[in-house]
């Protein structure tokens, strides 16, 4: 949002007025005065108007390595919910940044910063999601070929995009896809006959889990992780 409606939206003066208090050095955006009326503003700065502070709100970036078992939920009446897992001052705030289901283990990804996750996982910007797969038959040989071209999915009606596997053993891969579409990795074995038998998630964009992190724990993104998603 632009600075001049910020202050409007936020305070009982006028678009006008606001545009003047601006112009006249009466609005600091984290602590240095910002003159340009047209200056982007996020939820995450600490914006002034003289001395009231009109927004300051700390972005929040975590990665989880969720355990089988956790439900990629906030709430549920039966199962345990990966956000219990979360530090409980912060649970009210994050939301999870690319789902895992209940059976999946791996990078799950907890933020209160709304664009930046919808950047991470938003299908048409083509984020890579790694995933180690352990199936319950041997991989077939065409499995990598049929990936390659896509897996059409009748219920959203599309073809997931060419995704790449890597063969570790005769029933383990390494897969990369480049949507997170529900139940994808899944869907995609079974339109090969195949079947997931266990499914990690390793990694998102540039963004590893941690192999120093234990099951069920979780860390703060450090500065590179969180500014590599553009
Ligand atoms: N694909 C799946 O099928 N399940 C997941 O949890 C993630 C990707």
């Amino acid at each position: 949002m632009r600075l001049d409606r910020f202050i409007s939206k936020h305070t009982h003066h006028s678009h006008g007025t606001s545009r003047y208090l601006v112009a006249s050095g009466r609005v600091r955006v984290n602590g240095v005065v910002v003159r340009d009326l047209r200056t982007e503003v996020d939820h995450f700065v600490a914006i002034r108007l003289d001395d009231t502070l009109l927004q300051h709100q700390v972005a929040h970036y975590l990665m989880l390595h969720k355990p089988v078992g956790y439900l990629s939920a906030t709430t549920d009446p039966v199962h345990p919910t990966v956000l219990e897992l979360a530090p409980p001052q912060l649970r009210p705030l994050l939301h999870i940044g690319g789902r895992l289901d209940r059976s999946t283990s791996g990078l799950l990804i907890l933020t209160n910063d709304g664009l930046w996750s919808r950047r991470l996982t938003e299908p048409k910007l083509r984020v890579p999601k790694v995933y180690h797969v352990r199936t319950a038959h041997p991989i077939s040989p065409e499995t990598h070929q049929r990936f390659a071209e896509g897996i059409y999915l009748a219920y959203e009606n599309l073809t997931t995009s060419p995704a790449q596997l890597e063969q570790l053993a005769d029933c383990e891969a390494r897969l990369t896809i480049y949507e997170g579409r529900y139940h994808q990795v899944k869907r995609m074995f079974t339109a090969v006959g195949n079947r997931i038998v266990a499914l990690h998630r390793e990694r998102m964009g540039a963004i590893a889990l941690d192999t120093a992190l234990p099951v069920g724990a979780y860390r703060v993104l450090n500065v590179t992780e969180i500014e590599s998603v553009a």
